[in-house]
């Protein structure tokens, strides 16, 4: 058993968190990791209240273990973090200045607060504004990247700076580094790309078939993906293939997406998510990818994951144990 001050915090078995992944992340895959041991996270970004309330049914439907729900401060919406708060353990915000009122108000509701961050100054502004966690995101990430340090720099470094219990996320996809960065002094790994192959996640089929053919080197930084994107102009990290793929083709829009029964166009270098709902040039969308792609080698179920990262991280990190205290 893999406990850490974060397992003990949020109430889960294994210290591994779902990251936050827009519209990847349905109340199926949020559920199956909390069921595996680790902790789910659902992201309600641009959702409409009544939609986020009923993926909220579905997921405790599913399971009964805690969860969280991530938030995206350009996407904020009032409604939903007052619904959300008295239903999750943990309230997850990113991208945006970490905010005193917004933490109160979620421990007011009886939730855990943790923000995600891309700094050292950020961590701090993040433990002064009251959250119980906080994630280092290093640019090795998957997704919009928020700083500029490579993961470990950060986290030796917010380590050192903040007491609160800090995650570590970007780039994480085998239990080796899993164990390495628990090793570190991490609370737990925070984790992406990983899950977009689990049978349980909502991405397009063709965007998982990219993924696992995609190595570590595959995935690239770039601004491109910028458009209808309020997170945006900023570095995000995706497939080279997709990124080549759109450049290749005229502007014009590569398909659509059907969003509670609307359909809209998807235009070239749009920051959409590649989900189900999305269909036309799959290829040629923001196939967000972390360097932990080279990990992601086919699909399996999300509890097969989280057994294998945590499973294989115990192992490691016992071996290293007995040779501590080998002659
Ligand atoms: C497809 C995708 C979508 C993402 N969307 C979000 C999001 O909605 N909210 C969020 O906090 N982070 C988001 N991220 C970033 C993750 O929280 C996390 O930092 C990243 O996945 C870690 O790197 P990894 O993908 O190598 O595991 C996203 C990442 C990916 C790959």
């Amino acid at each position: 058993m893999l406990e850490t001050a974060f397992t003990r915090l949020v109430g889960c078995s294994v210290p591994i968190q779902l990251a936050g992944m827009g519209s990847i992340n349905g109340p199926e895959l949020t559920a199956a990791v909390s069921e595996a041991g680790a902790f789910g996270q659902i992201t309600f970004a641009g959702t409409l209240p009544k939609d986020a309330e009923a993926r909220m049914n579905r997921i405790e439907e599913l399971t009964s273990k805690p969860f969280g729900v991530n938030l995206i401060m350009p996407f904020f919406d009032p409604a939903i973090l007052r619904m959300v708060i008295p239903r999750a353990r943990v309230v997850d915000f990113f991208w945006g200045e970490p905010d005193v009122r917004l933490i109160d108000q979620v421990h007011a509701g009886g939730a855990l607060a943790s923000w995600q961050v891309g700094s050292i100054r950020e961590a701090i502004n993040a433990e002064k504004a009251g959250c119980d966690f906080i994630i280092a995101q290093g640019i090795e990430a998957g997704g919009h990247i928020r700083g500029r340090l490579s993961l470990l720099p950060l986290l030796s470094a917010v380590l050192d700076a903040v007491s609160v219990p800090v995650l570590a996320a970007g780039g994480i996809g085998t239990a080796r580094s899993v164990a390495a960065v628990l090793f570190a002094g991490a609370a737990g790994a925070r984790v992406g790309t990983r899950f977009i192959a689990a049978e349980e996640s909502n991405a397009h089929p063709e965007y998982v078939r990219a993924l696992i053919a995609a190595r570590a080197e595959d995935a690239v930084e770039t601004t491109r993906f910028e458009v209808d994107c309020p997170m945006c102009p900023s570095q995000h990290r995706v497939l080279r293939s997709a990124l080549e793929a759109a450049e290749a083709l005229p502007d014009r829009p590569l398909g659509e997406i059907d969003i509670s029964g609307e359909r809209y166009p998807i235009a070239r270098f749009q920051g959409t998510v590649v989900s189900k709902q999305v269909e036309g040039r799959i290829d040629a969308m923001a196939c967000y990818a972390g360097q932990s792609v080279g990990g992601v080698r086919r699909v399996q179920s999300a509890g097969e994951i989280v057994a294998e990262l945590a499973g294989g991280a115990e192992a490691l990190l016992a071996r290293l144990a007995v040779a501590q205290v080998a002659p």
